[in-house]
């Protein structure tokens, strides 16, 4: 048994293994060797994809058969449309929400592949495509059906002819995406793939490392990814940004901001889309986001850019008065509230991105495996007697 390792709570600090698909730290964020600014100026999603998937950047014949895999791929089995028309009434009354029904959605999706018990490279490489094609039309379908419009495109999943990103929108909207629409949101996609050992990544690893399938460690993911401390985060930001408006009227005074803020500060309010576990001195995406969608924001008019300057002052106090940084979900949210996107598709969005990293962690961990079991700490009643 080797020394144990204490730790403050969360795991924090603790080295809880090896990869070669990611590496998270105050300077860079590298998915296998290339950084993330690199990746979000050269590179698109399918790329990104397909380096996180298999190692290696694509020539353009592997791009062409991956690319055309993923729309092969997209459309749903008629099992899982007829769940999401059933999970319309859920929707409208609240006991579920999108991303409850994405994992339900994935885990059916589980339950009809042919390769579902089978851990191999082979299989899950199939397995990860499939899931990344199937994801974004769950969502667009899911959003239809929360609207009452007609599904766009079932039979095939969307217009072959549509990138990942582009098609992802086109299937919630019904509406073919603008130029700037897309490459914001492939460049989002690119932002949101991977991460090491977050939260949600590493309950996809402890449930492979049982052995349990790729179906089974995502849905657990997605389930992790859900919650306002993690993916969930990009929702709960924008829900923020709306309260703190709703609160001080149309205008940013400053002073107002900063009333609200005070205000959090004194109930200890967390703060959503600021702060993070590794990232102390500013989270390497987020500005690159934000810049793109202020861009959006400034070819749409000013009550969008007053909402990214409101975001912008409670940056600057989060930072002036808490040397707190915004993480990637801040600009997220803003960026996709501009382009229109529903407030809940939000973190469904950030699955049908990660679920490049997760699926390439799952891989990994199934390839080289040992079951992942801590130990913990007991804090409970002494010994005592059932019968004294
Ligand atoms: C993601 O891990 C990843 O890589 C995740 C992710 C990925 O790509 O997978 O990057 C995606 O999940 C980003 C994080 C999204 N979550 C949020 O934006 C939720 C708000 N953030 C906080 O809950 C918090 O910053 C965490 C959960 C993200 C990190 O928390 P830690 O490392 O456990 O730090 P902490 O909560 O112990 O905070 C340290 C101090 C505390 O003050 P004290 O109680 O010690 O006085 O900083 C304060 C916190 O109160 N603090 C905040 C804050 N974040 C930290 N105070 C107000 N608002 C915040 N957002």
């Amino acid at each position: 048994m080797s020394a144990t390792a204490t730790t403050g709570k969360g795991l924090e600090g603790i080295i809880a293994g090896d990869t070669s698909i990611c590496q998270v730290d105050q300077t860079s964020l590298i998915y296998r060797g290339y950084e993330i600014a690199d990746l979000a100026r050269h590179a698109t999603f399918e790329e990104v994809a397909y380096l996180l998937l298999v190692g290696e950047k694509p020539d353009a014949e592997q791009l062409r058969f991956f690319r055309d895999e993923l729309v092969a791929n997209r459309a749903l089995p008629r099992q899982v449309v007829e769940y999401l028309h059933a999970a319309g009434p859920m929707l409208a009354e609240g006991t579920a929400v999108p991303m409850d029904v994405l994992r339900t959605g994935v885990s059916i999706l589980g339950n009809l592949d042919k390769d579902s018990q089978d851990n191999s490279p082979e299989a899950n490489l199939r397995k990860a495509k499939r899931l990344l094609a199937k994801a974004p039309t769950i969502i667009g379908h899911m959003q239809c059906i929360i609207d009452g419009r007609e599904l766009v495109a079932p039979n095939t999943g969307g217009d072959a002819k549509l990138s990942h990103a582009a098609n992802l929108l086109y299937l919630m909207s019904g509406q073919r995406p603008s130029d700037d629409y897309v490459k914001t949101m492939d460049v989002s996609l690119i932002l949101y793939a991977e991460h090491d050992f977050n939260a949600s990544t590493f309950t996809g690893r402890v449930i492979a490392g049982t052995l349990s399938d790729m179906h089974g460690a995502v849905t657990g993911a997605i389930a992790a990814l859900k919650g306002p401390l993690h993916g969930g985060a990009n929702e709960a930001a924008m829900e923020m940004l709306k309260e703190i408006r709703t609160d001080i009227g149309p205008k940013n005074e400053v002073g107002a901001v900063t009333e609200w803020m005070h205000r959090a500060f004194e109930t200890k309010r967390k703060l959503m889309g600021f702060g993070h576990r590794v990232y102390k001195n500013g989270d390497h995406r987020a500005g690159i986001l934000h810049k793109m969608g202020r861009a959006i924001a400034e070819r749409q008019g000013s009550e969008q850019v007053a909402l990214f300057e409101l975001g912008e002052i409670v940056q600057r106090i989060m930072l002036e008065e808490k040397s707190i940084f915004p993480n990637v979900d801040f600009p997220c949210g803003m960026t996709y509230f501009v382009m229109g996107i529903p407030v809940p598709q939000y973190t469904p969005i950030f699955v049908a991105s990660r679920l490049s990293g997760w699926c390439a962690h799952i891989a990994e961990q199934h390839a080289n495996n040992r079951l992942i079991r801590p130990i913990a700490n007991y804090t409970g009643a002494p010994l005592r007697k059932w019968r004294s």
